[in-house]
């Protein structure tokens, strides 16, 4: 039986401040955040599903997990802890590089987009079970301080374990981060409160008629990986918890923060009635002037924030949809369930509206890619197939992850990173720590001749890459000219980023040592990819 779309109302997850205000002045905040198993309601119609959910305790926990709104340069000191029990409530596979502790699940978090200490950036061998008693090799502490210090913007936090962050993201460990700037943001006239500016954590999911979340547990090679799939995908699409919900709005603008929170999942986001998106920032940071678009492509882990203006509806309701092919861009296309996100019912009556969209917004520094390029590296992105033709892992490099660093990059200094993408997959990249822009991104000409260079060689400059990244030139689109922390590799591209180890609206350095253990990675976002293992360390120096 299918659920009917459309019956649950979106929610909007409780949200934390974190911080304190007292006299008036914003202060630092010391707060706990748990990880609780639970039963979560997904539908009307669908028995609640076992899940795994942050909150402040066990009764408020929620999937996604509470919004923290946090206040540039005010410090906020999260201890997240794990209460979860020992057994998982869905199939991973321990033949993959993957966190064994002796008993527990081992969970840590990263704040995806934040500019933060390495101790406290959730590297996947820092994991800690139930009570800290069990933790990985890179594990150093149980407080995890934000500074806050970095540009105003939209990030989330999710959970990172090694070979383990696709089914605990699954379960449902995941949220929304906010760093407000008010000085900055305020006269942009773009904050409209909370009633008007919302975070929509969406992502894909399957469900077993119980009510439990289906994930295939046999792997696509059953005799090297019994249960790792390559990519996973549901036909239910959730937005903040609820699948297909309806959100009624009144006729003047809002703001949404979109993040794709999908293991595997594009979305191409349309609104049915032809209402527009006016896209102020990608990912985490503002971009220069506000970008009008019908459409809005978003890779897994990629945020948009936009502003939708209901007064320009011709009808009284709208639904927001999708039509990228899964995988992407040469999977299957969309089908009636998963082409549907959302509803919007519109209400009838004008509305005085007093926000603003600015003709400009935030200018930051250009980026100095005379002075990158003499910091430049070639990453390549491999995949390797089985007997059966069916991929058994993914590599950055021909590497595992656990062979030594090889990206060590300068506090201070940027690079140009060449991401050469040698499979058919499209691949959203993902840095820790550095903020990057998309410089070119061109064809590769005599792809499989290259290809079969790089898989003996493994080197870019011996197999002549300059001979063979000749092809077309893909134009990176206006709203994603600006600063990123997630990009699209193209397959059969490279793509040439400048990714800057400093902040990216300061000439300030870091308020911590960037330098220090654990560093800190780099890997595929698509969360199948990263477990197995499109993940590789990156380690600062001075
Ligand atoms: Cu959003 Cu390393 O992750
Ligand atoms: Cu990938």
């Amino acid at each position: 039986t299918k659920l009917k779309m459309f019956v649950d109302e979106l929610p909007d997850m409780p949200r934390i401040k974190s911080y304190d205000i007292i006299n008036g002045v914003h202060v630092p905040k010391s707060f706990n955040i748990g990880m609780y198993h639970k039963k979560w309601k997904f539908h009307r119609d669908l028995p609640a599903t076992s899940v795994f959910a942050y909150g402040t305790s066990r009764y408020t926990a929620t999937v996604p997990g509470p919004t923290i709104e946090a206040v540039h340069r005010v410090d906020s000191y999260i201890t997240w802890q794990n209460h979860l029990p020992s057994k998982h409530i869905l199939p991973w596979d321990p033949t993959i590089p993957t966190a064994t502790p002796k008993n527990g699940i081992p969970t840590v978090v990263h704040l995806h987009g934040g500019i933060d200490e390495p101790q406290s950036d959730g590297h996947s061998e820092a994991w800690f079970t139930q009570r800290f008693q069990n933790h990985g090799p890179k594990w150093s502490k149980k407080r995890y301080h934000y500074h806050n210090v970095q540009h105003p913007g939209t990030m989330w936090y999710h959970d990172h374990a090694m070979g383990l962050t696709r089914v605990n993201i699954l379960a449902g460990l995941m949220g929304a981060y906010v760093i407000q700037q008010p000085n900055v943001e305020g006269p942009l006239g773009l904050l409209y409160g909370e009633e008007y500016d919302r975070p929509l954590v969406v992502f894909d999911r399957a469900f077993k008629p119980d009510g439990s979340i289906y994930m295939n547990s046999t792997g696509n090679n059953p005799c090297i990986h019994p249960q790792w799939q390559p990519e996973y995908f549901g036909d239910a699409i959730i937005v903040n918890g609820k699948a297909w919900p309806y959100m009624k709005v009144k006729r003047r603008k809002y703001r949404f923060r979109i993040i794709n929170a999908s293991n595997a999942r594009f979305f191409r986001f349309f609104f049915t009635n032809n209402m527009t998106f006016i896209h102020v920032a990608s990912d985490s940071a503002y971009h220069e002037t506000p970008v009008e678009l019908r459409e809005l492509l978003l890779a897994p882990s990629e945020i948009a924030d936009v502003i939708a203006d209901f007064s320009k509806s011709e009808s009284h309701s709208a639904i927001l949809a999708n039509d990228a092919p899964y995988p992407y861009p040469s999977g299957d296309p969309v089908n009636e369930e998963n082409s549907k996100v959302m509803k919007f019912v519109i209400n009838p009556h004008r509305q005085v509206d007093t926000a603003n969209i600015p003709r400009n917004l935030i200018k930051y520094p250009s980026p100095d890619v005379s002075e990158a390029a003499s910091n430049t590296r070639y990453i390549a992105f491999y995949e390797y197939a089985s007997d059966i033709d069916e991929p058994t892992h993914l590599y950055i490099n021909g590497k595992t992850f656990e062979a030594p660093v090889t990206e060590t990059p300068r506090v201070g200094t940027s690079e140009i990173w060449n991401v050469i993408n040698l499979t058919e997959d499209n691949h959203p990249m993902h840095i820790h720590l550095g903020l990057f822009v998309v410089l070119e991104q061109r064809e590769l000409v005599n792809v499989e001749e290259f290809k079969g260079c790089m898989l003996k060689l493994n080197d870019a400059i011996k197999c002549k890459v300059d001979k063979y990244s000749i092809g077309k030139k893909k134009e990176v689109v206006l709203h994603e000219k600006g600063w990123k922390n997630v990009y699209k590799m193209m397959p059969g591209h490279v793509t040439k980023i400048l990714v800057k180890f400093s902040f990216i609206h300061s000439n300030e350095s870091y308020p911590f040592d960037a330098t220090a253990e654990p560093g800190y990675v780099y890997h595929c976002h698509i969360l199948d990819h990263e477990d197995n293992v499109m993940m590789r360390p990156l380690k600062l120096i001075n």
